[in-house]
């Protein structure tokens, strides 16, 4: 039975009981003091739509607040310490919970942070500050290059690849809703495009993983056919191909069983209730040339939508022979997706995690680089992805070299997830990461996908103020000079001095 089914035939229980045992004991009905209050509040939890928890476990969930408080952090997803020297876990979190549900989210009292530590960064203000930085203008991003025919006006912040599976479809909707309010891209992940995606008519970023889910021959090879008829559907704006992602390069995306669904099985076109394992490597493409070739097959049979790639850094000369192949054929994505090693996931290996994986900001100047070494970047934009969170994160991944970014936990956690780590395990208490309907039903769509629009509305905005404090007027003007980190106690490197600008055609 369902904690919300217990509640009910507990509550009706008491009721009953207290009535009936009214006639022979009158001083029952004092009892109802006590579970009056508490039988209204279940009943009070299980309609309201603002906490999951507590829709899901009625009463109970209450409880969650105090043990938050009790609890040591169990996942240290930010690793910038306070002034205590304890991950600021709690105060980030905290953010996108404001930002989402738009209450207010200034802090009082000053810095939280512990700025004598080594790592700790900021950014460079001016005495010219800008009294205000019109985000309208110039926070949108033309993706495509000269080969494009259907180029795409992007956000500069998006919602980062989650597939329907890792994801349950009430948080698909809330995103995908989310994104059509608030006029941004959300990425499907590789599990395919569902009625889910389509439905809320958000801008679809599609992704393309080694399974070719929605685009898959019976052996699980690229199918041209299934591929175009995907393609064409109007709210797909831009395709991915993913080749890695930083939470498990080299590993391939990990279905469990207990979410594989009769549903998912069928957009996958895999058996259902089992546990379904992505390759770790494409068949569509074994080398540099061959991976150019598959992205003008893709950019054709889509008629010409923009097409890229998203990777995490590993062995530096497989993406500096992929720049020499787009040099010799004259072939280019429309743009990358730089994933850090500090990327999240749903279910990976804890080595894999842990281990493997360039993180985000060497990862990101290394793409930069390489791309300006090989007179490319003009017509290749980058999206970053790994712990975007504020506007600070997104003018970091600006300042080396992102147009754009991408944010997927944080997203997770304006649609309610409490970081439950239980992603794996069909059993996630909010509905986000569950495929249990009753789990599911926590997840209040409407509501949630305001929270989406307002979390990127409010993250934007608070950048766009970030970047007139700094006394620059448009996210293009950002580069590594105007990012500092300390290194030492006496010793403060800017960006450019950490990652060292290349000239234009260097590498050519
Ligand atoms: C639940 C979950 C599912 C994910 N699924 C995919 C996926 O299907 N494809 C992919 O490329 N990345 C996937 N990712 C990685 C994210 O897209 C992103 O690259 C990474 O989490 C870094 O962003 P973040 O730090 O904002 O979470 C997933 C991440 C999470 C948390």
């Amino acid at each position: 039975m369902k904690p919300r089914e217990i509640f009910i035939v507990v509550s009706i229980l008491i009721t009953g009981g207290i009535v009936i045992f009214y006639t022979i004991w009158p001083s029952i009905v004092w009892t109802f003091v006590f579970f009056g209050p508490v039988i209204l509040l279940g009943y009070y939890d299980i309609f309201q739509s603002k906490h999951a928890i507590e829709r899901n476990f009625p009463v109970l969930g209450h409880f969650r607040f105090v043990l938050e408080k009790i609890r040591p952090e169990i996942m240290q997803y930010f690793v910038e310490t306070d002034t205590e020297g304890r991950p600021i876990n709690r105060i980030y979190r905290s953010l996108i919970y404001q930002r989402a549900k738009g209450v207010i989210d200034t802090a009082p009292f000053g810095t939280q942070m512990d700025v004598y530590k080594n790592g700790y960064e900021w950014m460079d203000h001016s005495i010219y500050a800008k009294n205000h930085v019109e985000i309208s203008d110039g926070f949108r991003v033309l993706v495509g290059g000269p080969a494009c025919k259907l180029p795409y006006s992007a956000s500069i912040l998006n919602i980062s690849a989650m597939s329907f599976g890792a994801l349950s479809k009430n948080a698909v909707l809330a995103l995908n809703t989310g994104a059509n309010l608030g006029d941004f891209a959300h990425n499907t992940g590789e599990g395919g495009i569902s009625s889910y995606h389509i439905k809320p008519g958000g801008d679809l970023i599609w992704q393309i993983g080694t399974a070719y889910f929605g685009c898959r021959t019976k052996d699980g090879n690229f199918c041209p056919d299934t591929f175009k008829k995907n393609a064409e559907i109007e709210s797909v704006k831009m395709i991915e191909i993913k080749i890695s992602q930083g939470a498990k390069p080299g590993h391939g995306g990990i279905l469990p069983a207990s979410k594989n669904t009769k549903e998912i099985a069928a957009i996958r076109l895999v058996k259902p209730h089992t546990t379904v394992y992505s390759p770790p490597t494409h068949t569509a493409f074994n080398d540099a040339e061959e991976l150019l070739h598959f992205i003008k097959q893709l950019r054709d049979l889509s008629g010409g939508k923009p097409i890229g790639f998203k990777l995490c850094i590993g062995k530096k000369q497989e993406f500096i022979n992929i720049c020499k192949a787009m040099t010799s054929t004259g072939i280019s994505p429309d743009f990358i997706t730089v994933d850090g090693g500090e990327g999240g996931t749903g279910a990976a290996p804890v080595e894999f995690s842990n281990s493997l994986g360039r993180p985000l900001r060497d990862g990101l100047s290394f793409v930069y680089d390489t791309l300006v070494g090989f007179d490319l970047k003009k017509n290749i934009k980058i999206i970053a992805s790994g712990k975007i969170i504020t506007g600070f994160h997104i003018a970091k991944a600006l300042a080396l070299g992102a147009d754009m970014c991408n944010c997927a936990r944080a997203m997770m956690m304006a649609i309610g997830c409490i970081q439950a780590l239980q992603c794996n395990t069909n059993t996630c208490p909010v509905g986000v990461t569950t495929q249990n309907k009753s789990l599911m039903r926590g997840l209040d769509v409407n509501d949630k996908a305001k929270r989406v629009a307002k979390y990127h509305e409010k993250t934007i905005k608070s950048f766009a103020e970030l970047i007139a404090a700094a006394g620059i007027s448009t996210p293009e003007n950002l580069n590594r000079t105007h990012i500092n980190r300390r290194v030492s106690m006496n010793s403060i490197l800017r960006y450019d001095e950490i990652y060292p600008y290349k000239e234009n055609g260097s590498l050519l």
